[in-house]
Formats: C-alpha cells, sequence, structure tokens
C-alpha cells in the first residue's frame, strides 16, 4: 500500500500543502464535537501524532470512526493543511477513514499515565507508547552512528560467534549450549558427563564478548569492531545488568592504552552528536517527562573533554569522600572492585563529568589485560558515566606470550581454550587494545531512562524471559 509517511508530511509540508496523501496508523484518540470529530493517529514514523479532521457532512461513516476504540489501525486519505495559528502545525481534512483492524475496548494504554513496571508486563503493547517510540527511535539512530563512526575510520566490521568453547572473560558466566537430553545425559564410566556425544562434542556455551576472536582480526585487519548480542549468566538483578545484551566492541592495531581512551571519547562524542541531531523530538519529550537533566548532560559531554584517573587515585578521593562523611555501602579499600555507588560518587558529584578510571588492580581484572611495570595492577580502563556508572570497560591487551602464558597458569584456567589466543603471540605480537560499550547501557545515558529493561525490546533477566 502505499502511504504517506507522518514524518515526511511534517518535513515537506510547505511542499505538500493541498494535495491529497494517504497516511495509516494507530489511533491516539478520537474527539467527536458532533460535527466535527478530531482523530489523532500515529504511525511511528516521526515523534509526532497527526490530527485528520473529519465533517460529519462528508464522510459516510463518520459515526463508526467516532466509535472506535483507541489502538484501532486506520488508513485516512484527504487534504494536507498548514494551519500555523493553530497548536499543531498541520492536519489531513479526512475524505475517507477506513479501519484497517479495530482494537478492543480493554486496550491496555488509555490516556492515564503509566508506569514502566506496568508497561514490562505488556511488552508487546509498549513500543506504542511515546516513551517507548522515542527511546527506540534513540537506539536505532545510536547504532547507526557507531557504525558511521568506525566506517568513516577505516575500522572492518567482524561478526565474531555466538557460541563459543572459550570463556572470553574467564569469569566463569556462561550459558551452556547443548542438544544433550538433560533427563538423561550421557555419562562416562566415571559418572562424568560424555561431552564427546554432544553436538560440538566438546561443551559450549553462549560468548559473553567477542573480543578474542576480534583480536584474531586485528592481527590481520588492524583496526576492527564488533557489534552484537552477548550474554552473561550473572545473577545480578539490578537496573543494569541484563542476561542478554549488545556489546560494541573495537579492537585496535599497534595501539596502548591512551588510544584506546582516546577512541572510546571520540566515539561516545560521535553518537551523541549524531542522536541530538537526528532526535529533536525524542529528546525533547525525555527530556521533559524522564530526565529533567538529559539535554545540558549531552550538550556538556559533547564539548567537554572526560576525566583520566588511575585506580589508585579513585581509591584516594573516595577514602577522602568517605573521612569527610560521606557513607559507602560497600567499604573503599584498595585492591577491591569499584561498586557502582562508588563509581556514581566519582563521576556524578566528584568530577560531573564522564570520567575513566585505568590501571586496576591485576587481581580484580581479567586475564588478558597488559601487567604494567609494577606487576600488580593492569592497563585496564572502565569510562564512568553519570547516571549509569560503567559504560565501557577495555585495556591494552597483554602482547607478551610469558607473561600471558604464567597468568593463565596463575588464575587456574583451562589453557586449552586459550591455544589460539596465545598463537596469536607467537606469531607477529604487537601492542594493541580495545575495549566493550555496552550498548543498552549507552541507551540508557542517551535516554535518561534509568532500567535497562526499558531500552531493549524484550529484556532477559534473572528469572523472566517473557514474550
Ligand atoms: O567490562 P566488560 O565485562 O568487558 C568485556 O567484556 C571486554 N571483553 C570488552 C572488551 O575489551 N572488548 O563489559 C563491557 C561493557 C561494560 O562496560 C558494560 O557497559 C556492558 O559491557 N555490560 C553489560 N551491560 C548490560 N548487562 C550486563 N550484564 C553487562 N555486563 C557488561
Ligand atoms: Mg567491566
Amino acid at each position: 500500500m502505499k502511504r504517506d509517511r507522518i514524518a515526511l508530511l511534517y518535513t515537506q509540508a510547505q511542499q505538500l500543502e493541498g494535495q491529497q496523501v494517504t497516511v495509516a496508523g494507530w489511533v491516539r484518540s478520537i474527539r467527536d464535537m458532533k460535527n466535527f470529530a478530531f482523530l489523532t493517529i500515529n504511525d511511528g514514523s516521526c515523534f509526532k501524532d497527526l490530527q485528520v479532521v473529519m465533517n460529519r457532512e462528508t464522510l459516510g461513516n463518520y459515526d463508526d470512526i467516532c466509535h472506535q476504540n483507541v489502538g484501532a489501525a486506520v488508513v485516512a486519505e484527504g487534504q494536507l493543511k498548514c494551519t500555523p495559528d493553530a497548536p499543531q502545525p498541520i492536519e489531513v481534512a479526512a475524505a475517507s477513514v477506513q479501519v484497517a483492524g479495530a482494537s478492543a475496548p480493554d486496550y491496555p494504554l488509555q490516556k492515564k499515565r503509566t508506569t514502566p513496571e506496568f508497561l514490562r508486563t505488556i511488552q508487546h503493547l509498549r513500543p506504542r507508547t511515546n516513551l517507548f517510540r522515542a527511546v527506540f527511535r534513540v537506539r536505532s539512530v545510536a547504532a547507526l552512528a557507531i557504525h558511521t563512526f568506525f566506517q568513516s575510520r577505516g575500522f572492518a566490521y567482524i561478526n565474531t560467534p555466538v557460541i563459543t568453547a572459550s570463556d572470553a572473560e574467564g569469569a566463569g558466566e556462561m550459558f551452556r549450549v547443548t542438544t544433550l537430553d538433560p533427563a538423561n545425559p550421557p555419562r562416562r564410566d566415571d559418572g562424568t558427563l560424555d561431552w564427546t556425544q554432544d553436538f560440538f562434542g566438546v561443551p559450549v556455551s553462549l560468548t559473553v564478548s567477542g573480543q578474542l576472536n576480534a583480536e584474531n582480526f586485528a592481527m590481520a585487519l588492524g583496526d576492527v569492531y564488533t557489534f552484537g548480542p552477548t550474554f552473561r549468566a550473572e545473577n545480578s538483578n539490578t537496573a543494569r545488568h541484563a542476561a542478554e545484551f549488545w556489546m560494541v566492541e573495537p579492537e585496535i592495531a599497534f595501539a596502548d592504552l591512551s588510544d584506546n581512551m582516546d577512541l572510546a571519547e571520540d566515539l561516545l562524542k560521535a553518537v551523541i552528536n549524531q542522536v541530538l541531531e537526528s532526535c529533536p523530538g525524542e529528546l525533547g519529550m525525555l527530556n521533559k517527562f524522564v530526565d529533567k537533566g538529559l539535554l545540558e548532560r549531552l550538550q556538556h559531554v559533547a564539548g567537554s573533554s572526560f576525566v583520566r584517573i588511575t585506580y589508585t587515585e579513585a581509591i584516594n578521593i573516595l577514602e577522602q569522600a568517605a573521612s569527610e562523611g560521606h557513607t559507602f555501602e560497600y567499604p573503599v579499600q584498595w585492591g577491591t572492585d569499584l561498586q557502582t555507588e562508588h563509581e556514581r560518587y566519582l563521576t556524578e558529584q566528584h568530577f560531573g563529568k564522564p570520567t575513566f578510571v585505568t590501571d586496576y588492580p591485576a587481581s580484580i581484572k581479567a586475564f588478558y589485560m597488559r601487567l604494567n611495570d609494577d606487576g600488580k595492577t593492569v592497563a585496564a580502563m572502565d569510562c564512568l558515566v553519570p547516571g549509569v556508572g560503567e559504560i565501557v570497560g577495555g585495556s591494552q591487551r597483554e602482547e607478551r606470550l610469558e607473561v600471558l602464558t604464567r597468568r593463565i597458569e596463575e588464575l587456574g584456567m583451562d589453557a586449552s581454550q586459550y591455544e589460539y589466543y596465545c598463537d596469536l603471540r607467537r606469531y607477529g605480537s604487537c601492542q594493541h587494545a580495545g575495549f566493550g560499550l555496552g550498548f543498552e547501557r549507552l541507551v540508557m545515558y542517551l535516554t535518561g531512562v534509568s532500567n535497562i529493561r526499558d531500552v531493549i525490546p524484550h529484556p532477559r533477566v534473572a528469572g523472566n524471559a517473557d514474550f
């Protein structure tokens, strides 16, 4: 069916004025004034609704349309009019209105305000709310901005496997993938599971990160990035953790930690600028109803440089804050990981802008991070942002074979899983670095939405995989 997107009617109102147009969308409201009625519809092409004016005299099915319920799908034809003196700049004077699909009176999205918690129970309908249309338009624009950023810098886009035999983070938070019968799996004589009879002949899981595979390609194509789904079986029921989320992972050859931070900072700024440019309506709505400081924060970040401090400096700042009476739930101590409350104190209260924390203790970071000369910290970097906490995690990679194998050994990891990874250090190893940007955390940051469940179409979190 040929239809005119509502977005186009707004952007080309001058040229289209007086012409016959066909719009198709879902009813947001119907106001019957006896001889005239106002039908407000939205087709999702842009943030704005369109007003369709119906005249009882000329519209044969006037009463039928007026009795439709909110949520009905309709197709309206008529003349486009510019209405500079009315609250809405354009409207369509209906010559005909057809119902494509009626809606039942119990349509759950009525005019009254709803809570995000309630909307999570109707995930199939929540995209039709202003909030979700705005969030998912921003998500889509951000995705393209990421590709554009990397492609314009000559990075190659690599798709890494979802099913894998290696634990890229070495943290053991993986979902097992198997075709074995859980009720009656094949066992060896000693009672252990016989994985040779499984589909791949070895135990495999859903990937927690594409990094190790991306490194293979960085050592050939130079600059690469992945952008795909990743999975974590961490049982943390927080507003920032999902079991299935999307990650953007660049990997750059002949690069150190400082190059890595420059890349992350440039990427975040480029995405913010693109969203500011492409989504003014969405951001305006989010700024009004979700997070009053959103626009100011995004504009500020796009034009200022990020803070860079070491983990040790961060601990000093936090200890100072604690000694001045700031209470943290978790104690601050060199050697322990930063908790969300610590991350947020640093980025929100202390610095008030995005902050890189570098050089963490080796004992709390992954095996592949490059050991610093002090022998106890690694060339890691996390980027913390106000409202979200950690949005980026990355590092310079350990390029020295003997240091890497020692580390794998020390941690008691299964060295056979990482043979290919060590091989890279045998055949033309070089300084290299990369990071992972949590895409949902980025969308939270760009929209001000405070729960990860509301920036992903159908969230998968511990205890819940509905829809
Ligand atoms: O810090 P992480 O665990 O780093 C890695 O996975 C590295 N292999 C990345 C790399 O260097 N290529 O995860 C990276 C980012 C985090 O900063 C966070 O934004 C996001 O991924 N993330 C999650 N997002 C949502 N739910 C979860 N459970 C997440 N775990 C990590
Ligand atoms: Mg991390």
